[in-house]
């Protein structure tokens, strides 16, 4: 039940990251979510649990997280917890956070430590990072046995550095970012552009997967774990010097701007890092999940004025992609 809780608690909070404003949850969902609640919470704290009023209500983004939440919390707790980033709405709340919903995998990383790259060519550079970073006793410790710690991979004169979040279950195990089924549909949009995905360079705002008590499924990494991996990623930028950088998804546009920007709003527009222009969009496994011609279009125009910028053609073959064919 646990796994089941943080895997719709994690899965919320990404959707959340990714603009979605609602999510359809059906009534047998949300009596779920609620019984789960209230089979853990001690009879004091059920109080606290919505009410079957309040749960019709229920069924925007922010009602659906509090419920998972509430859940969550008391499966790890025996009792709610409040949510204090949940906008107000008709789910009542705990007055005080009971307890920090898991005890953190992050507890552990510490801050990061600055350093500079050595003198030397883009590759001794680059060797030199790649080294330091699979190497790194931080990164290393939140690996598992067999799996891998993962460094960006591509051209080191590439133009555009795409930007993820964090390794999945098969970079994990590759030791490569963007293999997994998000990753073969990056490659694919690399090659609607007219490029190869050796072209491009490929990086993550973590180097480790982000623990989780399951095996399945995968989580916004914490703050603390974006602050350890961030030095690492701005020194393959630092390296690569790439000429415009596209950031998939709202961790890594908080990684890369500091800012929590909802990417529903954020896309489309540019955005600069260090003096480099940054297009976000919406991050391929969200489009995985939303496969609609509105989301693939719109991605797709984010990816246009990549080309733009950077000056490769685009035909008009190119430029019809994921439009609706004409009625009639
Ligand atoms: N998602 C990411 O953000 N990065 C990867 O490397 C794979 C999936």
């Amino acid at each position: 039940m646990r796994e089941m809780l943080e895997a719709v608690s994690a899965e919320l909070k990404r959707l959340r990251w990714e603009g979605v404003d609602a999510v359809y949850v059906t009534e047998e969902t949300l009596a779920r979510l609620r019984l789960a609640a209230r089979s853990q919470a001690p009879a004091p704290a059920a109080a606290q649990v919505p009410s079957a009023h309040d749960l019709v209500q229920a069924r925007s983004f922010e009602g659906v997280q509090q419920e998972a939440k509430a859940a969550l919390a008391a499966e790890y707790t025996g009792g709610p917890i409040s949510i204090p980033s949940a906008t107000a709405g008709p789910v009542r709340r705990a007055p005080e956070p009971a307890v920090v919903v898991a005890a953190s995998p992050t507890a552990d990383v510490p801050p990061p430590t600055p350093f500079t790259l050595p003198a030397g060519s883009q590759q001794e550079q680059w060797n030199w990072l790649k080294d330091k970073v699979l190497n790194d006793p931080v990164c290393r410790a939140h690996v598992r046995p067999g799996k891998h710690v993962v460094l960006g991979i591509g051209s080191l004169e590439a133009d555009i550095f795409f930007c993820g979040e964090a390794p999945g279950a098969e970079e994990e195990t590759q030791g490569e970012p963007f293999v997994g089924p998000a990753g073969q549909l990056l490659t694919r949009m690399i090659q609607a552009m007219g490029l190869k995905r050796d072209q491009v360079y490929i990086g993550n705002i973590m180097n480790w997967r982000p623990e989780m008590d399951s095996e399945f499924g995968n989580r916004p990494p914490s703050e603390q774990e974006m602050a350890y991996c961030l030095p690492h990623l701005r020194k393959q930028l630092e390296i690569i010097k790439p000429k415009v950088i596209v950031a998939l998804g709202g961790t890594a546009i908080k990684g890369l701007l500091g800012a929590d920007m909802a990417i529903g709003k954020a896309r489309g527009k540019w955005h600069e890092w260090a003096g480099i222009p940054l297009m976000p969009t919406f991050h391929p496994s969200y489009l995985l999940r939303n496969n609609t011609m509105k989301t693939k279009r719109q991605v797709w125009e984010d990816l246009m004025l990549v080309m733009e910028r950077i000056g490769l053609p685009i035909s008009s073959k190119q430029r019809g992609y994921f439009t609706e064919p004409p009625q009639g």
